[in-house]
């Protein structure tokens, strides 16, 4: 069926001003009150509509900002050290793209933040340093670059690198404008630090390894048992399934983060993905709803974004909004290129909002309008 996308057909809106009507829609407003026909075609679009823009975030640009406001604040004045990246257009919402927040935050040996818990559920996944830990309602977790973490919904959390670690930085992903848009977040800080009530790594040691779970595990949350997803698996699982998987034309070989336990997303708002881009891949491009925040975990490229090129390397972080045509392709045609992402697709799914769409014209690749400089 051909969808006609013209506003001047019966069905949509098509009300000519009269004086009268002018008349009528002033005594409305008057009342707290419009028409809808004057603004339905607005918040009834064809098709989905994002008000971000794709954007990339170059690390080598940030990162000695980063570091250095851990020179300005302490993490007892600022809480945490963080520098947020933030979409053109969502500023009013501190979003990096659609309802997501994510931002690069710095710690120092020997530093250790104050525990606190949100309804915003958050993720962690590293880019540098040494002896970093986060302590997620009562476990220790340490982790290493490329490390996954996840500090679910209303989990206590705390972050800190040991003494003789070497300084940390992560980025953080976060629900946070979603919540607040829902009206639904809160915050509390913890009285002083978490007990530790497991063993160091209890989580990543009992649900990570060799695809088993403890046969007598109690667990009753709507969030994943293992916090941690260690890139000295994920990256050769990665390379294992490559040799027996069929190269996804869109995505290369892709791999979901889940909880062990139901096989789900890993968190109730966020998703998160790795993927693996062949040596001399050339993705082709589509596009769906939800929004997605990537950061190169190994290697270099350039995806394509509603006709825009972005060329990113191993730390740049990028967005995808929602319904953009995004397409991913490796820059080396020797070594293969990894992206982390992270995307609120459990929200988009549950509420059966998910659709997906495949570039047909000029054999799936979009034509470059533009490139992306600072
Ligand atoms: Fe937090
Ligand atoms: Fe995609």
């Amino acid at each position: 069926m051909n969808e006609n996308h013209s506003d001047n057909q019966i069905g949509r809106a098509r009300v000519q001003d009269s004086p009268e009507l002018l008349a009528y829609y002033k005594e409305l407003k008057t009342l707290g009150a419009g028409a809808l026909w004057t603004v339905a075609n607005d918040i009834e679009p064809w098709e989905p509509r994002s008000s971000s823009v794709p954007m990339l975030w170059k690390y080598d640009d940030l990162r000695e900002l980063v570091l250095k406001s851990s020179e300005l604040v302490t993490p007892e004045q600022a809480g945490r050290r963080v520098v947020y990246l933030v979409n053109d257009k969502r500023k009013d919402v501190s979003a990096a793209v659609g309802w997501l927040y994510t931002g690069i935050q710095v710690t120092r040996p020997g530093e250790s933040t104050s525990a606190h818990r949100h309804k915003a559920s958050a993720l962690r996944f590293i880019m540098e340093g040494e002896g970093g830990y986060t302590v997620v309602d009562g476990n220790k977790i340490t982790f290493e670059i490329n490390d996954f973490v996840i500090t679910p919904n209303s989990t206590w959390h705390e972050h800190g690198v040991v003494e003789n670690g070497k300084t940390c930085i992560w980025q953080d992903g976060l629900d946070i404008p979603l919540i607040n848009a829902l009206e639904a977040n809160d915050y509390a800080v913890y009285d002083g630090k978490q007990p530790l009530d497991f063993p160091v790594n209890y989580s990543p040691l009992a649900y990570g390894t060799a695809g088993i779970i403890p046969a007598d595990h109690v667990w009753d949350k709507p969030y994943s048992p293992l916090f941690k997803f260690s890139w000295s698996k994920v990256y050769p699982a990665l390379v294992e399934a490559q040799k027996v998987t069929k190269v996804n034309l869109v995505d290369g070989i892709i791999m979901q983060y889940s909880n062990p336990l139901t096989g789900g997303h890993v968190m109730q708002t966020m998703s998160a993905s790795m993927q693996l881009l062949p040596a001399g891949f050339k993705g082709k491009a589509h596009k769906h709803t939800g929004s997605f925040v990537y950061q190169c975990a190994k290697g270099k490229g350039h995806s394509i974004i509603n006709g825009q090129r972005f060329d990113w390397k191993e730390r740049d972080i990028f967005c995808v909004p929602s319904w953009a045509w995004h397409e991913h392709h490796n820059g080396s045609e020797t070594d293969d290129a990894c992206l982390f992402s992270f995307n609120d697709l459990p929200v988009i799914e549950k509420l059966g909002l998910y659709q997906e769409r495949e570039l047909e014209e000029n054999n799936g690749n979009q034509i470059i309008i533009k490139v992306f400089k600072l």
